[in-house]
């Protein structure tokens, strides 16, 4: 069962794989190449075909622009499946903007950094002659977020857009909507004639989206303008704690190398800060996980979501913080019935369990909320997620998103969204291959 579990999930990688050597998430839904799943894909490669692996991070890197700003979506192709694409963003208008790529002018999750190190995990020594010729370029990549977008100078960095934290439709964003005013704009949708529109965000949501975008270009993605006037500006803890997370990485694999002392004491020191800020401004008391904060209201968006759960993959919570964040986990992700780990709280009025990223599981979330938990020595509930995530694939397929419900009587298949998703066919192959 495990090797055609491991071969099917070949499979989808490899059908996603494309000529100018980059894998799509989805064939349709997603035609393009995206930062964040980049790295997961590349984890899965990395167990079968390192030059792959390799393919898939450089082309990525090779987007990046010169002030080591890296995009969240690559055009590398035209494709009419998918909008907003290359015309809409205009990443050109930004005066750095990569001249050879086209791109959105947002970014998503840095994931790159922690996924260098994993590739060194799984390829072995062979693999330090890439890390040599490509760190830089994600150290580059982290002084840019910290240079312009930790506007309170706390170790912390904002996202401007709902799509750069990687969760679009979460409930949180729910509260930011309803204070702006967006234009009710005309367009066509291409996402929802791949995906049944009940699985993914609504029209008026879309309004939301592309207002923020149409004010950053006003602005030329100028980031100090952006943090100006965008209605949208939020320390996420989902996409801080994947900094800093991939700073831990970064300063080991610099450490590995040799030299770079400047380097190491430069991610060192945002580390301190951004950790101590993190504990200080993130955490929330009475629900007993890190939550998101909203800069523009200055106060914290108290929601849980599996986003809360994340901080334990880079280490921030101490030992009782992390006992608190596990036992609500239990007690509202986890009652009877439930799989592992629905992407907002299940007992909350905005829980959807079909909807994208207001309830569904998300395969990449319990592959950072496992090796999290390892961390933390709470290996029964880290090897608990780790088999509901085979579970569901396995009886559903290598869908985008799952249904948290064990049991789904209404529905034909518990896998919503787009299928052969390469993000859960390759950590399918890392989650199989990681030794336990
Ligand atoms: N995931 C987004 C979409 O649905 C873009 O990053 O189109």
């Amino acid at each position: 069962m495990r090797e055609e579990l491991i071969n099917s999930a070949k499979k989808v990688l490899d059908n996603n794989f494309q000529e100018g050597g980059f894998t799509i998430p989805s064939k349709g839904l997603y035609p393009f190449q995206w930062k964040w799943d980049s790295g997961f894909i590349a984890l899965g490669y990395a167990h079968y075909n390192v030059h792959r692996a390799k393919r898939e991070i450089k082309t990525l890197l090779d987007a990046q622009w010169e002030n080591g700003f890296i995009p969240h979506i690559i055009f590398h192709n035209d494709s009419d499946t998918y909008f907003p694409g290359p015309d809409f963003h205009k990443s050109h208008l930004h005066p750095k903007a990569s001249k050879k790529f086209r791109s959105t002018g947002m970014t998503q999750p840095p994931v790159t950094g922690f996924v260098l190190q994993r590739l060194l995990e799984i390829i072995g020594d062979d693999f330090m002659p890439f890390i040599q010729s490509h760190i830089d370029q994600v150290y580059q990549n982290h002084v840019y977020f910290y240079e312009n977008r930790d506007i309170k100078d706390e170790g912390l960095v904002y996202i401007y857009h709902n799509w750069e934290s990687g969760t679009d439709n979460s409930p949180m964003w729910d509260d930011i909507w309803a204070t702006m005013n967006s234009p009710e704009y005309e367009f066509e949708r291409r996402d929802t004639t791949h995906v049944d529109p009940a699985q993914r965000p609504s029209k008026r949501e879309y309004d939301h989206y592309l207002h923020i975008i149409e004010i950053a270009k006003k602005h030329n993605y100028d980031d100090t303008r952006i943090s100006e006037h965008s209605p949208f500006l939020v320390l996420d803890p989902l996409f801080n704690a994947m900094l800093i997370k991939s700073n831990e990485a970064l300063i080991h694999l610099y450490g590995l190398l040799g030299d770079n002392q400047d380097k190491i004491a430069y991610l060192q020191a945002k580390q301190k800060l951004g950790i101590q800020s993190f504990n200080r401004k993130l955490f929330n008391k009475k629900l007993g996980v890190y939550v998101h904060y909203d800069l523009k209201a200055d106060e914290q968006i108290a929601y849980v979501s599996s986003s809360s759960f994340s901080p334990l993959f880079a280490g921030i919570p101490d030992s009782a913080r992390a006992e608190s964040m596990v036992q609500t986990m239990l007690e509202k992700f986890g009652g009877e019935g439930k799989y592992l780990c629905a992407s907002f709280d299940p007992t909350h009025e905005r829980f959807n369990p079909q909807k994208y990223w207001r309830g569904p599981i998300w395969i990449n979330m319990n592959w950072m909320i496992h090796h999290g938990l390892k961390r933390y020595g709470y290996k029964e509930l880290a090897n608990r997620i780790k088999r509901d995530s085979l579970e569901l694939i396995e009886n559903n397929g290598f869908y985008e998103y799952f249904d948290a419900r064990k049991s789904n009587a209404k529905a034909q298949k518990s896998g919503y969204g787009g299928n052969n998703f390469s993000w859960s066919a390759a950590l399918l192959i890392d989650f199989l291959n990681d030794g336990d």
